[in-house]
């Protein structure tokens, strides 16, 4: 064990954390509480608090490059060089007429000026939107249209690929800034579109390191990041969190993530999901520490050797990662030293009490499960360093969170008392929809432009996660499953909806049904059941151009894996698609109460 693992756990005594906790006191470690007269920028206490504090040369990010040969060449950006970056960043949006308020998106890898767009964007209080750069155009699209973004940061080929082909559908796209391009690739770019956006290169718009640029007041209410999500029904929904929140990612990356300020965090997510932003950039920066950045997708050998080399101390992932790397055996980790580290963290998917006792065993560290979510902006639950483990429990609250259960019925309606207020489960190992009392710091303020929505979410005080869990009774919660049809496939949320209107325009295709499929490695995959309009026959062949009009139109990361042709999908008396009874269909399992159905035959 090296010298580090020895460093003391922030969080010494849980219970006694919790009843002394305050919000008010959270802000202490950030230079108090934002006021009228203090604001809080996000940027700010990422980069330039640190090079105010003299910590200007430590290195914020190490960058690994994509190519196998990159690992040993390893990039690193100091906390100066990035809050310089940023600082030019937030100055060219400023001179181009592109105020607080602007929406700038990436669609890029994890590339450095990712980083420089996310935080110079918040610089200038813009708000920012990560892209996973996995999506295909019709995602991509209709984010770039609900998110009104007007900048949008990608990459040469990330741009002919996706972008080209569909600047005519997003009127309020002004400026699209290309990374990697010099002028004279982007000087003559058309996009098809009379008055279109214009296209640069990222590098060319910067502004020079001689121009000024102040951050401005910042109220902690301001929108910094807009995230999008996926609900069971309609169009993706776009969270908006605010500069405030920045006291959750802070306190978590402390109490939660036990980050020292000399500490090498590794945050695997990508920013084009909540976890990669959230803990892939700001909880690491406002906590000082060295975060690295892979280029790269999942590799063990890369994995382990990164772990080794950089002497990672704490390192966040997630369980479909953790069950790639027990499926390749223990073998290949137990020719690297992992002595640095201290701690293994993981979120997004139920992590197994098996994959626990693995990674301890492999890794000589205590292994963490976290629960949250997009719109919660940071963890909610954890387990903690200084407590024991439970393993295959998410843990218990946040110091500062109040967690409950709502009763449900079988429908997943909320039982009511008479009043109309929920019923809260206080019984052990009952389960129930979890929810959290509003009113939290890094707690989403809206969904851009869907108040119903919005106001769906909370119930008397409430916010209702769609999540079911039970409660010890030891206080630590245990995931049940999703309360809807959404889909979480290798970490990732996917709305079966999307899935199915693409499939849908298919000309060969009448109907769809979406779920997600049990599977080892992802834990569920996409799977789509689809009926054929009635001139067509199904073959391989068509089911292979479906997957491929899918693949297309939806990109990777969210297009089915599986096509099942069937005769008929099973519909509420209203019209829905039951997906439960279709999941249940796969699963083998008896299908339940099928008197809502008007098509209960399965004639496949
Ligand atoms: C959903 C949220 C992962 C945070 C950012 C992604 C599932 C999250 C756990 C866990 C079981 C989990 C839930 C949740 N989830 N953490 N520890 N155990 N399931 O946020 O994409 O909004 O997904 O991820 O179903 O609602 P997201």
């Amino acid at each position: 064990m090296s010298a580090q693992a020895t460093v003391a756990p922030w969080l010494v005594d849980y219970d006694a954390t919790v009843a002394a906790f305050d919000w008010d006191r959270a802000w202490d470690d950030l230079g108090g509480r934002p006021d009228a007269e203090h604001g809080v920028n996000i940027a700010d206490l990422a980069l330039d608090r640190h090079v105010r504090a003299g910590r200007g040369d430590h290195v914020a990010i190490r960058w690994i490059g994509r190519d196998p040969a990159d690992v040993e060449a390893p990039v690193d950006l100091t906390y100066s060089m990035l809050a310089s970056r940023t600082h030019r960043f937030a100055c060219a949006l400023r001179n181009n007429g592109f105020g607080p308020g602007t929406g700038v998106a990436t669609l890029t890898g994890r590339i450095p000026d990712l980083y420089v767009t996310a935080l110079g964007t918040l610089k200038g209080q813009g708000t920012f939107t990560p892209l996973f750069s996995a999506f295909g155009p019709d995602p991509i699209a209709q984010r770039l249209q609900l998110g009104h973004i007007k900048v949008l940061v990608t990459t040469p080929t990330l741009y002919r690929r996706k972008v080209a082909g569909i600047v005519d559908r997003l009127p309020d796209l002004e400026l699209v800034l290309v990374c990697g391009a010099t002028e004279d690739q982007t000087a003559g770019s058309t996009n098809g579109r009379r008055g279109g956006p214009r296209v640069l290169s990222f590098g060319a718009f910067l502004c020079d390191g001689t121009k000024t640029f102040e951050i401005g007041y910042t109220d902690p209410e301001t929108p910094a990041l807009l995230h999008f999500t996926s609900g069971t029904t309609g169009t993706p929904k776009g969270a908006i969190h605010v500069h405030g929140a920045v006291v959750t990612h802070h306190l978590t990356g402390r109490l939660v993530l036990d980050l020292h300020p000399d500490d090498v965090f590794w945050c695997t997510a990508d920013p084009g999901w909540v976890t990669g932003t959230s803990y892939g950039i700001i909880a690491p920066l406002t906590n000082g520490v060295t975060s690295i950045v892979d280029e790269a997708d999942f590799d063990a050998e890369r994995w382990y050797r990164i772990l080794e080399r950089d002497a990672v101390d704490v390192f966040y992932t997630a369980p479909t990662a953790i069950r790639m790397l027990q499926r390749l055996g223990p073998e290949l980790a137990a020719a690297h030293d992992f002595g640095a580290l201290r701690l293994l963290a993981s979120v997004g998917e139920p992590l197994d009490a098996e994959a626990v006792r693995w990674c301890e065993r492999v890794f000589q560290v205590p292994v963490l499960d976290t629960w949250w979510q997009t719109e919660t902006g940071g963890i909610m639950i954890a387990n903690y360093r200084s407590e024991p483990v439970r393993a295959g429990s998410m843990g218990r609250p946040l110091p500062g969170i109040e967690v409950g259960l709502l009763a449900r019925t079988p429908d997943g309606d909320l039982v009511t008392d008479d009043r109309g207020a929920p019923i809260e489960i206080t019984d052990p190992d009952i389960s129930g929809e979890l929810a959290l009392r509003a009113g939290w710091p890094s707690m989403f303020r809206g969904y851009l432009d869907q108040q119903d929505r919005y106001d769906a979410a909370f119930v008397d005080g409430w916010y209702r996660s769609g999540d079911l869990a039970r409660r010890d009774a030891d206080g630590y919660f245990w995931f049940v499953g999703r309360g809807d049809d959404v889909i979480k496939t290798a970490g990732h949320l996917i709305g079966p909806f999307e899935v199915e209107s693409a499939l849908d325009e298919h000309p060969a295709v009448a109907e769809t049904g979406v779920i997600g499929k049990p599977d080892e490695t992802a834990g569920t995959i996409v799977k789509a059941f689809v009926v054929l309009g009635h001139d067509q026959v199904p073959s391989d062949d068509l089911r292979r151009e479906l997957l491929g009009h899918a693949r297309s139109r939806l990109g990777a990361a969210v297009a089915p894996r599986e096509i099942e042709f069937v005769d008929s999908l099973p519909h509420t008396r209203s019209g829905k698609i039951m997906r439960r009874l279709l999941k249940a269909r796969e699963l083998g399992e008896d299908e339940g109460d099928t008197s809502a159905l008007e098509t209960p035959a399965w004639a496949t």
